[in-house]
């Protein structure tokens, strides 16, 4: 079990919740949870639904996630648990926020996710009016960490931003700079967007987190395991982090840029083709389970 524990809150990455619960036994204490649609798909329960030949009605399947993040939800501590929509590249934030508002209303700790598109900033925009607390997903660049920082200025909780870093380093360029460019920039603001590092692949990029003191840094299961098997260790201040990819070779690094965050959200450029990916990914995981007939 953890005894000192981060100031970094610690988030399980993932859609199962047995395997919250056996995680929080190991560690002693979970944060929260951050879900999305390929995670769910892979839920235990909804592969043996679909293992028996049934195919989910749109309402059954808001169902299913629903009973999965209401098991979750008293799981965790405050950080919650982030509830993402079903959002492909034609969903306009109309539509996104009608399912958000749903989804809010499932549990008391719910966070919802959208992708950092201008559909997902402009559902984010409205969601904090209405006072959902959001979470922005899919995030790949420092122009889409300012937009979310000027799109939810004013908001009364705490906005996420979810840099995915495995999937940057998984192109060569070091995805911890874009945590640390974020942390940097947002030095600048008034502390209302917290940073949760994603798609965190090594135990590496968890101690990184933590020397770059993110808020928040959502895991999957299997590294945090491999962090308990090795005494849960924490960076000192000699820690040196180094972003090699799969053979070992250094990562490119990305640089940072000085960003104003008193623009308006839209005057920032916010296209990143990982983001179009990673919306096509989950949407492909879905249909290839969940929403079949789709
Ligand atoms: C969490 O919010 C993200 O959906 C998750 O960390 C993505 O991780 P992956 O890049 O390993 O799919």
């Amino acid at each position: 079990m953890q005894t000192n524990r981060p100031k970094t809150k610690l988030l399980v990455d993932g859609g199962d919740p047995d395997e919250t619960l056996r995680v929080k036994k190991l560690i002693g204490f979970v944060d929260g949870q951050t879900t999305n649609p390929s995670l769910i798909a892979k839920n235990p329960e909804i592969q043996q639904l679909i293992a028996s030949g049934h195919t989910l009605s749109p309402e059954e399947e808001n169902n299913e996630y629903k009973k999965i993040v209401q098991r979750i939800s008293p799981l965790g501590g405050d950080a919650g648990v982030s509830i993402e929509v079903f959002a492909d590249l034609h969903t306009a934030a109309e539509e996104m926020l009608a399912q958000g508002q749903e989804m809010f209303s499932w549990i008391p700790n719910a966070y919802i996710k959208y992708p950092c598109t201008h559909e997902g900033l402009r559902a984010a925009q409205l969601s904090v009016k209405k006072k959902i607390r959001v979470n922005m997903t899919l995030c790949f660049s420092q122009e889409q960490a300012a937009a979310v920082y000027a799109a939810t200025k004013g908001s009364k909780s705490p906005v996420y931003v979810s840099p995915f870093v495995g999937r940057l380093d998984d192109r060569g360029e070091d995805g911890m700079d874009l945590v640390r460019n974020i942390k940097k920039m947002y030095e600048l603001g008034d502390g209302h967007v917290h940073v949760l590092a994603a798609s965190i692949r090594t135990v590496s990029h968890l101690l990184c987190s933590f020397a770059l003191d993110a808020e928040l840094a959502t895991v999957p299961t299997k590294v945090l395991d491999q962090w308990a098997a090795e005494g849960f260790p924490m960076p000192d201040r000699h820690f040196k982090y180094r972003g090699v990819d799969a053979s070992g070779k250094p990562l490119k690094s990305i640089l940072y840029k000085d960003l104003d965050l008193d623009l308006r959200w839209e005057s920032f450029d916010i296209a990143h083709e990982l983001t179009t990916k990673g919306i096509q990914k989950f949407v492909a995981d879905y249909r290839s389970t969940l929403r079949r007939s789709a």
